[in-house]
């Protein structure tokens, strides 16, 4: 299928949604790849997997680049390679390199190209998130919830602290002991976190939106 959803999320930040109906070869035709990638997706045995990794750069196709343009950190954080990002022709409204994030689950790919750092996240909703709640979050905040709003707020929690740990990609970071979500309502659509690492404390502002099954999130750095 083209393009599933375009999101903005500030005026400097879009998301790009691809929703992977096509079949494994028929993505594979559709893109170009370097031999890095191919090497990847040669080892991917899920179905599901390859599909997310090919809808990625359907995605970037879409808006101007292709995954030679993509490159991976030692960590395995994405960025756009300078030289050929810069003056592309894209949807994206900045003309300043962007920061890029990455994130897929099962049927759709996601990314998302902002001028500040950016992490996104893209979360199943499963009953199974409560059970696993205490583990990562504060569970203050899920009383008073029917059960459907726990799954549903537990997975906007667990993908905030997905995205920021995108943002920042240091080891040590750990989810329950070092991101901290602000409270608030799901009707709101975003919310502030922090992250209390090395002595130092940053914030973050979220934007959370459902798709479907779906929670996908987005933080920025202020
Ligand atoms: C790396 C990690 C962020 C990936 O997230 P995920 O939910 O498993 O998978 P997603 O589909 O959302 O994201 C995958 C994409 O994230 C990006 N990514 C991988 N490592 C990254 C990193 N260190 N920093 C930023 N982005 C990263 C990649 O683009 C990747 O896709 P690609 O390799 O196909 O391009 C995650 O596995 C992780 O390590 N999280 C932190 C560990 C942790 O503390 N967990 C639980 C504590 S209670």
């Amino acid at each position: 299928m083209p393009l599933y959803k375009s999101i903005a999320i500030t005026p400097e930040t879009t998301a790009y949604i691809w929703k992977n109906s096509e079949d494994v070869e028929t993505l594979f035709d559709a893109v170009s790849l370097n031999t890095t990638s191919k090497m990847r997706l040669e080892k991917m045995n899920a179905l599901a997997h390859k599909k997310g990794y090919l809808g990625v750069r359907m995605l970037l196709q879409y808006i101007g680049y292709t995954d030679f343009d993509l490159l991976y950190d030692a960590t395995g954080k994405p960025y756009l390679m300078p030289e050929t990002g810069n003056g592309k022709k894209n949807h994206h409204p900045s003309p300043k390199q962007p920061h890029i994030s990455i994130s897929h689950s099962h049927e759709f790919s996601c990314i998302c190209l902002s001028n500040e750092p950016v992490g996104i996240d893209l979360e199943l909703k499963k009953s199974k998130i409560i059970q696993i709640a205490p583990r990562f979050m504060d569970t203050k905040h899920l009383e008073g919830l029917s059960e459907k709003e726990q799954i549903e707020k537990a997975s906007v929690i667990w993908g905030i602290k997905e995205s920021i740990f995108k943002i920042k990609s240091e080891k040590g970071i750990s989810f329950p002991n070092h991101i901290f979500e602000e409270d608030f309502e799901l009707s709101q659509g975003y919310c502030n976190a922090t992250l209390n690492f090395n002595n130092q404390k940053e914030l973050f502002k979220i934007h959370f939106y459902n798709l479907e099954d779906y929670i996908f999130v987005c933080a920025l750095n202020y």
